[in-house]
């Protein structure tokens, strides 16, 4: 049976993903993973992870062990402000802990992630594997400053992703990589800068969803080893 994964599946726009499909009524199997117990119950597994290298390595030996058919893989993981620390405004602003922090979650843990599939990838495998981006990530779109350390990680994963598209054109050329981007999004991470975003341009979690599936299921993705940066459109986002 066809299988997606979504990582990082506490997300809300990963939860809308999943009530999303459910609806569709598909026979996708579906396995999520998270760094919580989160209990959907649509989902046909769910993995607990600390996402180690050790425990994502262990968590695909047993999709492995199980002969899955991978069709599917959507990388929800980021942050942009937690207790302590909101987006910089200011050079001043800057600090390690921040910086650490998010560059752990975006950018390295999406990689680690991608890294834990490679047994379930080969040139026979035919699946898109996508990280949640953010047009903020985009050096050429940057025209406001500011909110140093989230662009920053959102660049870097950006580099990951087309870096680690080349090597899988090598090593299993039907895995396709995208970078998606949902516009402001209703949820958890974007409540504190809701206040000026126009009510059209301020989306729900189940729009998302909807634009996130069309796309990545899309007849027209080019498997062609670079990776697609593009917006809940489908519309290209420059690097
Ligand atoms: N909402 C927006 O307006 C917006 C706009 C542009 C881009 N995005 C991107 O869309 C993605 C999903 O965002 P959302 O709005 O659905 O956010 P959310 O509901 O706050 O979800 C947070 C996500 O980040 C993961 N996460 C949180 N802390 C983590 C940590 N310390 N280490 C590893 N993973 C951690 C969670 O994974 P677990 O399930 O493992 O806890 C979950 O996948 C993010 O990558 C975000 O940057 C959102």
């Amino acid at each position: 049976m066809k299988t997606i994964i979504l990582f990082g599946a506490s997300s809300a726009i990963a939860q809308s993903y999943i009530e999303y499909i459910k609806s569709l009524k598909t026979d996708f199997n579906m396995i999520s993973i998270s760094s919580s117990k989160i209990l959907n119950s649509h989902c046909d597994s769910h993995f607990e992870t600390d996402y180690s290298i050790s425990n994502l390595a262990n968590i695909v030996l047993i999709l492995k062990q199980s002969h899955i058919e991978l069709h599917q893989v959507i990388i929800f993981n980021g942050q942009l402000h937690y207790a302590r620390n909101m987006p910089e405004k200011k050079l001043e602003d800057i600090n390690n802990e921040y910086f650490s922090e998010l560059m752990q979650s975006n950018t390295l843990i999406p990689l680690l992630c991608l890294q834990s599939l490679l047994p379930l990838l080969n040139h026979t495998t035919n699946c898109t594997i996508t990280a949640l981006s953010a047009r903020v990530g985009s050096i050429e779109d940057n025209q406001l400053g500011g909110w140093y350390t989230y662009r920053a990680s959102k660049a870097a994963l950006n580099m990951l992703f087309q870096t680690a598209a080349i090597e899988l054109f090598r090593r299993a050329k039907n895995t396709k990589l995208l970078l998606f981007h949902p516009g402001t999004t209703d949820t958890q991470l974007s409540k504190p800068f809701q206040r000026n975003i126009p009510k059209d341009k301020l989306f729900t979690t189940q729009f998302v969803a909807e634009q996130l599936f069309e796309l990545t299921q899309s007849k027209h993705l080019k498997f062609d080893g670079k990776v697609d940066y593009i917006d809940w459109q489908g519309k290209k986002i420059a690097w």
